[in-house]
């Protein structure tokens, strides 16, 4: 955790290493990246307050941005993270109405969104036509002179990343068994694809696809389901929603090796965000969270702290001290300790297939 942390010999050498390096370590991008994202809440950066009118502030936001910013989470997400590895502004919300910076891309995901199904706000296929609508009016307006819009270049030099999937899961198992949640998945899958096809149609050439976190270690999951004795792991994960999100993930691995022959001059960037997540729970103690399954916003203390009927931002609820000894934030979303953490993994390449950079697509 400490590898950041460098001790510089002078006060010059740090303002010569700040001024001209670091920038330069941080980003290293030969062009200024362009990002657009579609997902659920997880990487949801105030989409769902903006469009729901919403001022999500304390406790949220209390580690980092200290005002509110919609993002569920007591500081920055894995998205913020990635962009900032890339010396980039985070992500404006696509319905932000309020001065927003497109320059940099745009954000579509919104929480609570699923790829199915396909037709309600803010499904992955919407998320997709509003990106549509991004791309068609920059470029008209771009065409009559108006600046600072995204053009036809950086559309296709975009890294277009997608995190969703988790609710999709997470709702199936609401009203079907583990069998039947399982063979829903072709059809959520089929949804990614249907999409990802779509932005390589319209000129989207880089893709960076997360894979689905351990469902079953949720500690809202833990808390409000009737789990058999028998279906809890060894770090006291719930086996059958792990699966689920596993068989998730091998198909979605499979999509996209297929996708890889498919799309011509594309290039496909699968990430194991599940065995990075799921690392931090088995190996919680090395990276000193207290209790891996406890949610630090929330009520009932041990051992989820999770109570459905008050829950984190209602009323009555209670939440922890120190967020960064804690993985889940309010039960359902990580804490922004957690997500540096993932984020730094991501950075690595070693969770990736190919083992790319991120910013590979803006170093090219
Ligand atoms: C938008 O972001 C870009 C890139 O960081 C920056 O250069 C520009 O000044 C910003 N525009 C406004 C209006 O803040
Ligand atoms: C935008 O959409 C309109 C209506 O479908 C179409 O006529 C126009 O050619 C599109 N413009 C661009 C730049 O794609
Ligand atoms: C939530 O409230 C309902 C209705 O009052 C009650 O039946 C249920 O037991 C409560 N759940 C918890 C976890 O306290």
């Amino acid at each position: 955790m400490d590898e950041k942390q460098i001790r510089f010999p002078s006060p010059l050498l740090t303002l010569i290493i700040y001024f001209f390096l670091l920038p330069f370590v941080l980003s290293q991008c030969n062009r200024n990246p362009v990002i657009f994202n579609f997902g659920d809440s997880n990487s949801d950066t105030g989409g769902y307050a903006v469009a729901h009118g919403l001022n999500l502030g304390d406790p949220d936001a209390r580690t980092f941005f200290h005002q509110p910013t919609g993002r569920l989470c007591d500081g920055r997400l894995i998205i913020d993270f990635l962009c900032e590895s890339l010396n980039t502004n985070y992500l404006t919300p696509y319905l932000e109405s309020l001065a927003p910076n497109f320059t940099t891309g745009a954000n579509f995901a919104i929480c609570g969104s699923s790829t199915r199904p396909r037709s309600v706000p803010f499904s992955l296929h919407i998320q997709f036509s509003e990106f549509k609508r991004f791309q068609n009016r920059s470029l008209e307006l771009g065409s009559k002179g108006f600046k600072n819009l995204v053009g036809e270049k950086d559309f296709k030099n975009a890294i277009y990343t997608i995190d969703i999937g988790q609710n999709d899961l997470a709702n199936a198992f609401t009203y079907l068994s583990y069998a039947d949640v399982v063979k829903k998945i072709p059809s959520f899958i089929s949804e990614i694809r249907e999409v990802m096809l779509g932005i390589y149609e319209v000129g989207g050439r880089n893709f960076w696809v997360h894979n689905t976190g351990p469902l079953g270690c949720l500690p809202e999951k833990l808390a409000t389901r009737n789990t058999n004795a028998n279906d809890f792991d060894e770090y006291g994960c719930i086996k059958s929603l792990n699966e689920a999100a596993k068989a998730h993930n091998m198909m979605l691995n499979a999509l996209c090796e297929q996708l890889r022959s498919q799309t011509k001059g594309a290039t496909i960037v699968y990430v194991d965000i599940y065995s990075i997540k799921y690392n931090l729970i088995s190996s919680s103690a090395s990276y000193s969270f207290e209790n891996p399954l406890m949610a630090c916003c929330g009520y009932g203390g041990v051992p989820y702290n999770y109570n459905a009927n008050i829950t984190c931002r209602s009323s009555g609820f209670s939440v922890c001290e120190e967020g960064s000894r804690y993985v889940s934030w309010d039960g359902i979303h990580y804490t922004e300790a957690a997500n540096a953490i993932v984020a730094s993994k991501i950075l690595s390449t070693h969770y990736s297939t190919p083992p790319l950079n991120f910013n590979y697509f803006c170093s090219a």
